[in-house]
This record gives structure tokens, sequence and C-alpha cells, in this order.
């Protein structure tokens, strides 16, 4: 298996150069054979993202006329002219294939493709950590690990010694001592989510340094630095920042033993302010960006302010460009009013200290560094979360069309605030009554969005010029809340709670919910934020169906997923999805099946169990050395001396 691996990616290093297509397709399709008897159809279409283009012309319309009558494609006709997804697509596709290109194959090439990209030496055990994600057959480009230095770089300007008191003795830490994990009191107590990471750090040791990881074991996240501060951090780091003389280097961690008598340290929680939890926010936005200009809204009894237009930061011709910075709050200061988590959290502890905390997600403004989901990580115990080994069967079985179930979360879904919640203008935007509704001009048929005015409208839809979109959408939508967890909750005669409740009821319906298997019968699988960040992500990735992501919350993996590659970004307003429907259901039906294709067979290869634990141990590596009074001279370099 190891064998079959490396030559596989290699072969993409051969593969964009025009003059070369044939001879190099004639390798893939020997490769993909034989790959095909070896290790069967599922792993076999890895090969897939390898190509540059499919092997097909870019200029495919003849087909796109060829799909009469589809379901979906009322009153549509398919596009015959060029469309901005194509653009997007066809520059991801070679994004992504640059970056593939540079993988690393052996520890002289990563430990040099650290140097470059890092600006130091690698941390010590940087060897052994190689060796593990090689045997684990971990595909290494350093790029999939800029995420831990974005997290990481803060704490190059704090005292090592107050980082190593600041995590010592809190609550939900994971304590490493002499190659074992200091036993935890109250066992019992300890929360599903803590014994996840628990077991992923036990499978590193013995090879992890001293060091005490305290987990944020909160739905929500919790450490939210002002710019001001953070930006006098990163210059520290920056100033620091050199590949040291080799016969400088340190290879022994100091450990934590000198803070093990302080007292625990207090990061002054803040507590119940969650309807100004903007305010925390704007702190923490770049002092230009639109984010910085605007407060916590008074009110969450007010109507919202719906964009007029796209971002134009993060956007093509109205389609999200750069996902990363799509995740960014402070470039979208209407989400106060737009998002859940700027609504009313079901619970708040921030601090304004930067806490050496460990998290499964955090916005943009947070300060904590990231690990794997704990839901991630229990896919075979969780699967409510993961589906279990569902994948969905072939493309062509599947409906043409979009499902969603799932419940209100987001915010406290109470009878005053509700429409600012995103899950609830999720669901009224995938409702073709209530969007037809709007088209008539009943604004209070759908309070949590606004239609675009056509003058300002990117997106140019046959369907609403027609006065149809409503219609339109309710040709392929299937969206629905199984739950509208309403506060307070309201409760049946018989002393049973319900789902539903008044303020909610005229205007949504609730159903049951549906298992992932059933999900998966269904070509386009959309997936937004709930309380935080969404558990079922990585399962619609793994399956056979196309995810639709738009999320505020970055995840450890972003790095190694190409949006329009491996899944479909869309807006956190939601106001592209009507293109984005319209452009795969009328004539690029191909497009979404091999976006499907490629997300499930990368996804299967670099967000695997192993993949998290190759990425968790790198960045332990790293927080060992930051907190370490040694931190610049620590360094790996025995490639160096040899
Ligand atoms: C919300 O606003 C409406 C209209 O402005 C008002 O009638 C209602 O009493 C308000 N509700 C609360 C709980 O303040
Ligand atoms: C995407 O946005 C991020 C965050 O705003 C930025 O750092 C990055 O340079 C952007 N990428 C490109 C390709 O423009
Ligand atoms: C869609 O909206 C209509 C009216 O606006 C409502 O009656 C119906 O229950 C909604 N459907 C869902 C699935 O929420």
């Amino acid at each position: 298996m190891s064998l079959l691996r490396f030559p596989r990616l290699g072969a993409l290093a051969i593969m964009p150069k025009p003059g070369r297509v044939l001879p190099t397709l004639a390798l893939l399709v020997v490769l993909s054979i034989s790959l095909f008897f070896l290790r069967g159809t599922r792993e076999a279409s890895f090969l897939v993202p390898l190509r540059p283009d499919g092997g097909r012309g870019e200029n495919n319309a003849w087909r796109n006329g060829a799909v009469p009558g589809k379901p979906g494609g009322l009153s549509h006709r398919p596009h015959l002219a060029h469309h901005p997804i194509d653009d997007l697509i066809k520059e991801a596709r070679t994004q992504f294939n640059q970056l593939m290109g540079k993988q690393s194959l052996n520890l002289e090439q990563a430990a040099s493709r650290y140097r470059e990209r890092r600006g130091r030496h690698p941390p010590p055990g940087f060897d052994k950590w190689f060796e593990v994600a090689q045997e684990k057959k971990g595909i290494i480009v350093e790029e999939f690990f800029d995420r831990i230095y974005h997290d990481i770089h803060p704490f190059w300007g704090l005292d090592p010694r107050d980082i190593r008191a600041r995590a010592h003795n809190q609550p939900f830490t994971i304590a490493v001592r002499n190659g074992k994990i200091k036993p935890i009191h109250d066992d019992k107590e300890i929360h599903f989510r803590m014994q996840m990471w628990i077991d992923l750090v036990e499978r590193m040791m013995p090879h992890l340094p001293d060091l005490d990881m305290y987990v944020n074991h909160m739905d929500e996240s919790r450490v939210m630095v002002p710019w001001e501060d953070i930006e006098k951090y990163a210059a520290a780091e920056q100033r620091k920042r050199v590949v040291i003389p080799v016969d400088e280097a340190i290879q022994t961690y100091s450990g934590v033993a000198d803070v093990e008598n302080d007292e625990r340290y207090d990061p002054h929680w803040h507590h119940g302010d969650a309807h100004k939890f903007w305010d925390f926010i704007r702190d923490a936005c770049p002092p230009n960006s639109p984010g910085r200009s605007v407060s916590s809204l008074d009110t969450f009894n007010s109507t919202i302010e719906f964009p007029d237009a796209p971002v134009p930061q993060y956007t093509h011709k109205g389609y999200v460009k750069n996902f990363t910075a799509s995740e960014d709050v402070c470039l979208q200061p209407h989400l106060r009013g737009m998002h859940g988590t700027f609504v009313e959290a079901i619970s708040m502890s921030t601090t304004k200290q930067l806490m050496p905390i460990f998290g499964e997600c955090k916005l943009s403004t947070n300060n904590e560094m990231l690990i794997p989901s704990a839901m991630y990580l229990a896919e075979n115990l969780r699967k409510d979360y993961s589906g279990g080994n569902e994948r969905g069967g072939p493309w062509a079985n599947k409906i043409d069309g979009m499902v969603w179930r799932g419940a209100a979360s987001g915010a406290r879904n109470k009878d005053d605030n509700w429409w600012h919640n995103h899950r609830h203008r999720f669901i009224q935007m995938m409702n073709g009554t209530t969007v037809a509704s709007m088209e008539a001009g009943d604004v209070e048929a759908g309070p949590t969005f606004r239609l675009l005015a056509p003058e300002k409208d990117p997106y140019q839809l046959s369907a609403q010029k027609e006065g149809q979109l409503g219609k339109w959408v309710s040709s392929w939508s299937d969206v629905a809340f199984n739950n509208l967890l309403c506060h307070p909750p309201e409760f049946a005669p018989d002393g049973k709670k319900l789902r539903t409740c008044k303020h909610n009821d005229e205007l949504f319906k609730v159903v049951e919910g549906m298992p992932f298997a059933k999900v998966y019968d269904w070509k386009y699988v959309p997936d937004v934020d709930g309380n935080s960040f969404s558990g079922r992500y990585r399962a619609f990735l793994m399956s056979t169906s196309l995810p639709l992501k738009s999320t505020i919350y970055p995840e450890w993996h972003d790095a190694r997923l190409m949006p329009w590659v491996h899944f479909v970004p869309f807006d956190n307003s939601y106001m592209d999805v009507y293109g984005i429907m319209d452009y795969f259901l009328n004539g690029h039906d191909e497009e979404a099946e091999r976006i499907a294709r490629e997300g499930q067979a990368w996804s299967s290869a670099v967000l695997r169990q192993d993949d998290m634990l190759i990425y968790t141990w790198r960045l332990l590596l790293e927080y060992a050395r930051v907190m370490d009074d040694n931190r610049d001279k620590l360094a790996y370099v025995a490639d160096l001396t040899r």
C-alpha cells in the first residue's frame, strides 16, 4: 500500500503540461486500472483529483444542451454561456494541483520545506513525527499545516513561563508527564468529548514532551484578544523568527515542573453578555475592517439588515472565491444581526487574555489553538453525527435536488429575536412557498431575509425574472427543521415537551429527522453552522453527495480542503445559493458529480483518524516549544548535520 500512495501522487507533477496530456492520460488509465483491482472502486476514484481538466475540453457547452427536461430545471434554459462558477472551478483546480506538487516524500524534504515556509528549524521530535506520519500514509504538504502557525504565533509574544502557568491546573487539562498521560481526577466526570481528545493524545505516547493541554469542553469558543494586543504579539513572533546556526540547537524540552505549585490562573471570564457579543468581536477586528465600525445591536426585536450585494473582498461575480475570507466575520458586519452566535448564544464564557486553550472550533477573531472536533474523532461511536459507514449510492441514482434536516440551534429561539438566527433564515430561503410570498411583496412571510433588487443582483436568475423563483425553489428543495428548540419550551397537554411553539408555528413545519443514509439519496447536501460549527461536515465530505458549505467557524482541516474542488462554498448571507443551484441543476450536473467524487476521495485520504493524529501531534510539538524557556534554541537539525 505504501508503495502505491507516493507514486500515485508523484504522477501529479508531470500532469499539467498540455503537450503531454495523451501519454499522461495513458499512464493514468494504467494506474487507475491497476488501482481499481488493488484497492476497489472507492479508492480508485482518488486518482481523479490529479487530472488537471478531467481530460476533456473546457468547452463542453454541447453537453449542457443535452439534458432537457430534468427535474429542477423548471422554467430554465441550460446555461450555454460562460458562467463565473466555471472560472472558480478552473482556478481552484489549478491551485490545488500546484499545491499537490509540493508534497514532502522524505524527512529531508519535509524539514527543508518547513524552514522555507516557517523561517525556523522544525521543533525537536520532528523526525519521529514524520516517521509516524509516513507510517500512517499521511499526505504531507507543508501548507496543510498553516493553521497551526496562525494559531501558535501570538504565543511567541508571551513570556514562556506565563504560558506554562496559564495552562497549569485548569479544569479539563490533559497533562503529559514522562511520556504518559497523568490520570485525570474524577474519571467518571470526564466529558465524552474530553475522552476523545485524551484517546488521541494517548496515541502519541511516549513521544511527546511534558505539557499541559487545556481543552475547551464547551460548545462555544472562548478566547478573544483585542486586535491591538494580537498585533503586538505577532510582531514579537516576527522579530524572533530565525533559522539559528546548527551548533546552537538544543534537543531537550525543559518541561513544566516549575509551575507545578502555582495557583490556578484566573483569566477573568466574561459571562452573561451573550446578546452583546459583537462588542467583543469588534475589538478583535482590524481597525480598518467594517466589523470594527459597528457595535452590537441594542435590540433583536428589530428588522434584519440584509446586505444588498455580495461582499466584494471574497467573492467573484457574487460567488465565494476566498473561503477563508468568507469565514471572517470582520468583513461581514451585517452578521451581527444575521447569525445566532451574535444573537444570544446558549452559553458565553469569554476572556480577552491570550489563554493557551485548545478547541475544536473558533471564530476568525478567536485565539484558541484548533484541534479536530471530538465528533470527528468519535466517528464510530456517534453515528448520529457521522452516519457511521454510510457513504450513499452512485450519483446517477440520486434525487436531483437539495435536502436538509436539523434543529433550530444557533441562538436561543425566542419570540422577539428568532428571525435573526441563521438556521431560521436558511430554512425560509429554501422554502419555495416563503420565497413565492416574498416575490409577491409580502415581506412579513420572510422576516429572515430579503430578495436582492434586480439592478444590484449579480445572479440574474431567469426564474426570478419571470417571478417564478419560489416555484423553482419548490421543485428541488426539501429543507425543514425537525425541532424548533423554542425558548421557553412549550408542552403538550400530556406534559410532553413540544418540538414546535406558537411564535414559529405559522411559518415553519417541523418534520421527522432523517438518517444520513437517506440524506445521501439527494445530490446536494448543504451544511450550515449550528450553535457553533457543524459536526456533520466531515461525514458529508466523505459521502457520495455534494456538500455545500457555509460557516464562520474555521476548522483544523481548512487548508487541506479546496473550495470548488472538494466542496462548494456559499456565503453566510445565503444569497448565492439560488445562483449555485441554478448553475448545477441547469447543465452542470457533471461538474457537481465531479466535485462530489473528488471531495469524497480526497477526504478519505486526508481527513482520516490518522490525519487528525498527525495534525495534532505537530501542533503539540509547536506548543511545547513555544512555552519553553529555551524556545529560541529548540530545533530539529539532525538532517543538516549528517
Ligand atoms: C417587539 O417589537 C414590537 C413592534 O415594535 C412590539 O409590539 C413588541 O411588544 C416588542 N416585543 C418585545 C418583547 O419587546
Ligand atoms: C484569502 O483571504 C485570507 C484571509 O483574509 C488571506 O489571508 C489570503 O491571502 C486570501 N487568499 C487569496 C488567494 O487571496
Ligand atoms: C414553508 O412556508 C410556509 C408558509 O410560509 C409554511 O406554511 C410551511 O410550513 C413552511 N415549510 C417548512 C418546511 O418549514
